[in-house]
């Protein structure tokens, strides 16, 4: 068992780079982590009918995402269990059953083995087929039309396991009376960094805006007053940033103003359905779908650039994003086409923003490779110590400033404590204890 306290101190604000480089560190992950959280699987746009299915990850394990005859859905490894190909090669679309290519095993919508070639001749009868289907996800929640799986048959349900964190989750998957959709196909690229890298910053990082893309916006801005002004904006307007259970989102407060970076036509459309919106989750949480969000360990999302996406790992140093935009379900299609060229722009492989972002991760994994350079500790202390509770009346754990790291912190806390190997029950006790000893010391 690794001593994970040696790792990282979130009391302490401190990460030890390993965490980021370390094989063994990362196969703990895929046990500890990936295999006992909630994971993003697919949003209902996705699974029109019955026999749609989408391809997913769940960490390094392919799964099918399948729209059942009843219109549930369920998902299996999309692992024959003949010689382990994959039994479905295609990303999405409609099947009435899936066959495998290698040696021609089909599996039904469920994911029963249903056929299997030859069954007489070369099996002589002898193979008892209901127990060679794919592993099931034994769990999926559909929450608001996202759809989650775990492994983990003793993980808290996903109400327990999202806590205060459903208020800005709805923020986005919730606005709207006729809800959400993803724009068809999902966005893939590789991103040479390790996947806390990603997840942390969109779960804590507001911070590395006025810096890191500064030259994004010298490049969209050509007016150096209305420049400066943005800048200055970045340094001066109010925010906020939640954390709990390990997942994190940090958001800017400008009153009145329900936040687009799309441009007119959304603008003008979000503005006439301001009633409907306030009428879902009241005017503080519209108002505070404005910013970053990551729901642990590694599904994030951008409130005003509408882009959602996985982080998918794949090794120490590398991951694989899969980046959808969604889109008003409602909005008519000028609106749509807005945002996904706007989205396409600021956040995609080849985005202004985006490109800046990677670039940074990448570094910091190039930098890693250094002997000394991975026994330095990193500082993840802004804020420590002024953390707050439902700042506002927003619910959970909220600081009056959209500037810190107490987000990272919960981030590496959750990390920390799955990796040592601690039951759920255990973890859900630690938490009440520290936060009484949080407001003992307030
Ligand atoms: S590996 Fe799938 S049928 Fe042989
Ligand atoms: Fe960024």
């Amino acid at each position: 068992m690794l001593d994970v306290s040696e790792l990282v101190q979130p009391e302490n604000g401190l990460i030890h780079p390993s965490i980021y480089t370390d094989p063994e560190i990362y196969q703990a992950e895929l046990e500890q982590v990936f295999a006992r959280s909630w994971l993003f699987l697919a949003h209902d746009s996705q699974l029109p009918k019955p026999g749609s299915f989408v391809q997913a990850y769940m960490a390094e394990d392919p799964v099918l995402v399948v729209r059942q005859r009843d219109g549930s859905v369920k998902a299996f490894l999309n692992q024959c269990r003949h010689r382990g190909m994959r039994i479905c090669r295609s990303d999405e679309g409609v099947a009435r059953a899936f066959t495998c290519t290698y040696h021609g095993w089909a599996y039904n919508l469920a994911g029963e083995l249903v056929n299997v070639p030859m069954q007489e001749r070369a099996y002589h009868n002898e193979i008892d087929k209901s127990n060679w289907g794919p592993r099931r996800v034994p769990r999926v929640h559909n929450h608001k039309g996202f759809y989650f799986g775990t492994w983990d048959e003793d993980a808290p349900s996903f109400e327990e396991y999202l806590g205060d964190m459903v208020w800005k989750l709805d923020a986005m998957a919730d606005r709207y009376d006729e809800g959400i959709s993803l724009v068809p196909g999902a966005t893939k690229w590789v991103i040479d960094c390790n996947w806390k890298f990603a997840a942390e910053q969109f779960a804590s990082d507001m911070y590395h805006v006025p810096s890191s893309h500064t030259s994004a916006l010298v490049a969209l801005v050509e007016d150096p007053q209305i420049l400066a002004e943005l800048h200055e904006l970045n340094l001066t307007v109010p925010g906020r940033q939640f954390s709990g259970n390990g997942h994190g989102a940090g958001f800017a407060l400008r009153p009145d103003i329900l936040p687009s970076q799309s441009g007119p036509e959304f603008d003008a459309w979000l503005d006439a359905h301001r009633e409907e919106i306030y009428r879902r989750g009241g005017e503080q949480r519209a108002l505070a779908a404005n910013g970053h969000n990551t729901v642990f360990p590694n599904f994030s999302w951008l409130d005003i650039n509408n882009t959602m996406r996985v982080w998918h790992p794949r090794g120490p140093g590398q991951i694989e994003v899969w980046a959808w935009t969604f889109v008003p379900q409602g909005a008519p299609e000028e609106v749509r086409n807005e945002i996904r060229t706007s989205t396409i722009r600021s956040f995609s492989p080849a985005g202004v923003f985006e490109t800046d972002d990677g670039e940074n991760w990448t570094e910091i994994q190039q930098v890693l490779r250094g002997h000394m350079a991975r026994k330095s500790l990193f500082n993840a202390q802004m804020g420590l110590g002024h953390e707050k509770q439902g700042t506002d009346g927003m619910p959970g754990r909220v600081t009056d400033d959209m500037y810190t790291e107490m987000a990272a912190r919960g981030m590496y806390q959750r990390w920390a404590d799955l990796m040592s190997g601690l039951s759920w029950q255990q973890i859900a006790e630690l938490d009440r204890n520290r936060q009484q000893q949080e407001v003992h010391t307030a």
